[in-house]
Parts: structure tokens; sequence; C-alpha cells
């Protein structure tokens, strides 16, 4: 319990403070409320996690609007809570990530057969159907007979090099150990459920990418990245190069030698350009050679070299 209460602590210290006044004060409150802290201790280590709670609880009985309607809705829907949690993961979707990435895969030379590892929905293998405004420069979205065209907006450094043009992408596919479906109700009222309350422009964002995707059909398939990726690639056609990324996945890797094999593989594999886009302390390696480290966002690098600091919903870029 004493865990559990500090990994409440932790997240609201961490990760809340300054981003959600609601799940800032949720986990603070559930870090000192024994009702709560039992609920939890009853599911495994791995399921405990104060982002699956709360969207479990959101998704179930609501946004509670304070401890007091939390508390409620814990009591009351106890069982269906714990299912959720038991059944669902974190697989949030941010296609905003796409405005970060997108000067990196843009520098990369085409045409592009790319591959997203850790894919979720697949929306962020749909950067040439977004539009992007970097503040100094924008990219119109495509042309589209629906009304879902959607321009991201991402605060880019003096120095980051920018698109004019959006990438000649030839073949794409995702790799998710579980694909989420854009046209399953309960698949995408899960991923909406997965926005923290008060990022309603996030929200929004998402309600058009999956409005997109439900166009596109990025494909996704079920599989590991440290077992399936290779007959992927393999798939990928001859004459493009291909381009493995990944964002906010290899955490979920929990062990460092296996990131490191990973890390390995990929600059190894002299077809492929990987492009990885994680926390500073996935792959302390890169990060050594990176400068004063941004612990609040993403390290951007290609095939292991440094490329820039990004904002973990792709909210800004600081070219290294
Ligand atoms: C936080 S989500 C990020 C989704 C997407 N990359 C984005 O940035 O919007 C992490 C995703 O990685 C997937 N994942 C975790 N471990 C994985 C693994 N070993 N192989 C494939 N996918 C994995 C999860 O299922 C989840 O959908």
């Amino acid at each position: 319990m004493d865990a559990i209460a500090e990994r409440y602590q932790r997240f609201a210290r961490a990760e809340a403070a300054g981003r959600s006044v609601l799940y800032e004060t949720l986990a603070k409150h559930v870090a000192e409320s024994p009702d709560s802290l039992t609920f939890l201790s009853r599911l495994p280590q791995d399921r405990q996690q104060p982002n699956l709670l709360f969207a479990a609880l959101r998704l179930i009985a609501g946004t509670p609007a304070s401890v007091r309607e939390f508390d409620h809705a814990l009591e009351e829907h106890a069982n269906a809570i714990a299912e959720v949690m038991l059944t669902r993961t974190t697989q949030t979707n941010e296609p905003g990530r796409c405005a970060a990435l997108l000067p990196a895969q843009a520098r990369i030379e085409g045409p592009l057969a790319v591959i997203e590892v850790g894919a979720s929905a697949g929306l962020c293998l749909l950067p040439d159907a977004y539009g992007y405004d970097w503040g100094r420069q924008s990219l119109a979205p495509p042309a589209r007979s629906d009304s879902a065209a959607t321009l991201f907006q991402c605060n880019a450094s003096e120095d980051t090099p920018l698109p004019v043009r959006h990438p000649e992408i030839v073949w794409r596919s995702g790799l998710d150990l579980n694909p989420l479906d854009v046209t399953n109700e309960e698949d995408v009222a899960w991923l909406e459920t997965l926005v923290w309350p008060e990022h309603y422009e996030r929200l929004a964002r998402l309600r058009k990418a999956v409005g997109i995707a439900r166009t596109e059909r990025p494909r996704v398939v079920a599989g590991d990245l440290r077992q399936d990726l290779q007959a992927l690639i393999a798939e990928a056609p001859g004459d493009a190069t291909v381009v493995v990324f990944h964002t906010a996945v290899l955490s979920y890797v929990a062990d460092q030698v296996e990131r490191d094999e990973f890390a390995a593989e990929m600059i190894g594999d002299a077809r492929v350009k990987w492009l990885s886009n994680e926390g500073p302390r996935i792959f302390p390696q890169f990060t050594e050679a990176a400068g004063p480290v941004r612990e609040d966002m993403f390290l951007l690098a290609v095939n292991g070299q440094p490329m820039a600091w990004t904002g973990p919903h792709g909210q800004e870029i600081r070219w290294i």
C-alpha cells in the first residue's frame, strides 16, 4: 500500500502538476485514501497505474468533478472499473506528435516505406494527411472531401529545418501488441478517455485524426517489436527507404538490455532509417550526446544521433 501511495504522490508531483489540476488532485487523494489503495492493491502491479485508474473510472462513470464524486464512483462501480483496468492498457494515441517527427522524417530521401512500432490505432502513421503550423512556417493539410482537415500547432525553434511539402509515403504499416480499431466505437471511446480531462484541444485533434483514419485506414498488425519487426520490414517495397519509428513506446519494454538490443538491431540494419522519440532515460547513451537533459521533453534521435528535444504531445520542437 505504501508503494502504491508513493507512486500516486510521484504521479501528482512529476506528471500531473501543471498539466491537469483534476488528475493532480485525484492522485494526491488516492495516495491518502485507504479505500482507493485497497482497491488498487487487489490488482496486479502492472495494472495499478494512475493513468489507467483515472481513465477506467471516467469510462465507466464519467469525469468526476470532485474527490467526493471520485470516491462515490469507485465504490459504486468497483467491479466494472477493475474489469476495464484488467482488459485495457494505456494506449494513448497522440497524432500531434507527427508535427515534431515530420522535420526529421522529411529530411530522409524518399519515397518512404514507413513502419511505426507501438502504433496503437495508427494515427501517427498518417503524417501526410495532416496540416502543420510551426509558428514561422506552416504546411497546409491536403484537401479532403470531408470536414476532417486539421492543422497541428507546434512551436519550432528558429533552427529547426521545417518541411515545405509532405513526404512521399508509398507504403505504411504499424505494429502493436494490441492494435486499436478506429472503426470500433469501444476502442475510440477508450482512446478519447485516455486524453486527460482538461486537454480539450488534444481531444478535438484526436477526433479529427480518427475521422481521417476511418477513411485512410492505416494498417496496424498485431505483434511485438522485439520479435515481429523484421517480417514487416521484409514486406516493404524494395525501392523505398524504410523508416522505422516509435514515440512513447520503449518505456513499455522495461528491460534496458532488450531496449539496447532493439537499438543495435535498428542501427545495424543498412536498409532502415530509425527514428526514436522517447523520454530522455530510455536510451541514456543517446541522451548523453544531446547536451543538457530536458526531463520534460522527449529526445528525437535518428539512428541514435540526437536531433531534437520534442514536446511529449508534439507541441514543441527544439533542434539540437
Ligand atoms: C503510449 S502508446 C503510444 C502510441 C503511439 N506511438 C503514439 O505516440 O500515439 C504505446 C503503445 O505501444 C504499444 N506497445 C508496448 N509495448 C510494445 C511491444 N513490445 N511491441 C509492440 N507494441 C508495443 C502499446 O500497446 C501501445 O499501443
